[in-house]
């Protein structure tokens, strides 16, 4: 798929941007702080109506406006479709063609998008916390019906847990029952998340053990496991295996005042050679790891949804070493639009003929001609 046009207003530090961005390959080159990441963003918002630097999307808001606009034309092989994301200080809005999607798992999907930024190393070093980002964004962008469990999970998640606090350790019997209430609901919608993550990352790692092998000249094997299920099971198994670890923490969970199981506790394991790569592996085996799973991702969008993603590349070309720049270049070009901010040319020369490079400067930008 393509992003052929992108128009901002009021976003970030750039009052009024329209550019045409139908090149395979577009590139954004400037000085530091000139609003480079900024148009990488405002992609990734389009299509995911979250963006990756922030959880408080009205900070993209430029300073002093009422809201910010993002427009862009997506071309998929099933047509071309006008997307626009719309931030206030009071939410977001999402619309296709200019009809507003009241939900949010109605419009995310129509732009796929793969990012790259140097922060991606966290994926093996950060917390479980950025490894459930990681797989709720991801699948959240092909699958609708995830992004609606996960809602209803985290809104059932947060309502069990103010009755465990109210409950004072000391329950009533209206509480209890309505603890039967809250834990049926977070057991059928997380154990769909559960089985849900349980396949995709199956599928990721049979991609990712692929390029990894490639990467690292087969002297390393990358795999990666999630929770105690295997994608095998039934969600009726899984729903039972949940709900009867709900009910065994439940005088726990009273203690504490908090649920102690469930997605929101889980983590991805990822490991090189059968050890756990954050503890064993060096910086820059941990930097390789993060870039597999990350190509991967592209692998894995074009078997589920029939199409490679765009890829957005923020500042990563720089720190990679030839092997692996090469190799995250060789993925981009005819097949793969991609979109990456540098702050010079150098290594991009054998996409010479299928760049278009913008200039980036203090929130306003020039095509270059070549
Ligand atoms: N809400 C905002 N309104 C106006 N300017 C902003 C806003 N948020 C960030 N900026 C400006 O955007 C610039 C940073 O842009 P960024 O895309 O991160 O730069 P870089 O080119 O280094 O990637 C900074 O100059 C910052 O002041
Ligand atoms: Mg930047």
């Amino acid at each position: 798929m393509r992003l052929e046009s992108l128009r901002l207003l009021h976003f970030r530090n750039y009052p009024h941007l329209q550019l045409d961005t139908r090149a395979p390959v577009n590139v954004f080159i400037g000085e530091n702080g000139q609003g480079k990441t900024n148009v990488l963003e405002a992609i990734d918002i389009l299509a995911l109506t979250k963006s990756h630097r922030t959880h408080r999307l009205a900070e993209c808001i430029q300073w002093g406006e009422q809201f910010a606009l993002i427009e862009g034309r997506v071309q998929r092989n099933t047509g071309s479709s006008e997307l626009s994301v719309t931030l206030t200080t009071s939410g977001k809005r999402a619309a296709v063609a200019g009809i507003e999607r009241q939900r949010i798992s109605d419009y995310v999907g129509m732009l796929n998008v793969v990012l790259f930024t140097p922060e991606d190393l966290q994926l093996i070093k950060g917390s479980p916390q950025v490894r459930r980002r990681f797989l709720d964004m991801e699948i959240g962008q092909i699958s609708p019906l995830y992004l609606r469990d996960l809602q209803q999970y985290v809104r059932a998640l947060s309502q069990r847990n103010q009755l465990l606090k109210s409950a004072n350790h000391n329950p009533t019997e209206r509480i209890t029952d309505t603890l039967d209430i809250w834990d049926d609901q977070l057991a059928r919608h997380g154990s769909r998340i559960i089985l849900r993550r349980a396949q995709f990352v199956r599928t990721l790692e049979r991609h990712a053990r692929e390029i990894h092998s490639r990467v690292s000249g087969d002297r390393e094997v990358l795999s990666l496991s999630y929770a105690k299920v295997s994608p095998e099971q039934t969600p009726e198994q899984v729903f039972q295996m949940y709900l009867h670890e709900l009910r065994a923490r439940r005088s726990l969970d009273l203690a504490r005042g908090v649920t102690s199981v469930g997605p929101h506790r889980d983590d991805l394991v990822i490991l090189l050679n059968d050890r756990e790569a954050a503890a064993f592996a060096s910086q820059g085996q941990q930097r390789t790891a993060a870039l597999s799973l990350k190509l991967a991702e592209i692998e894995l969008i074009r078997e589920e949804v029939g199409e490679y993603p765009v890829l957005l590349l923020d500042d990563v070309l720089s720190e990679l070493d030839p092997v692996r720049q090469v190799h995250l270049v060789s993925a981009m070009g005819a097949q793969v639009q991609t979109f990456l901010t540098t702050t010079h040319l150098e290594g991009l020369g054998s996409l010479a003929g299928a760049l278009q490079v913008f200039v980036v400067e203090a929130g306003q930008i020039r095509a270059k001609t070549p």
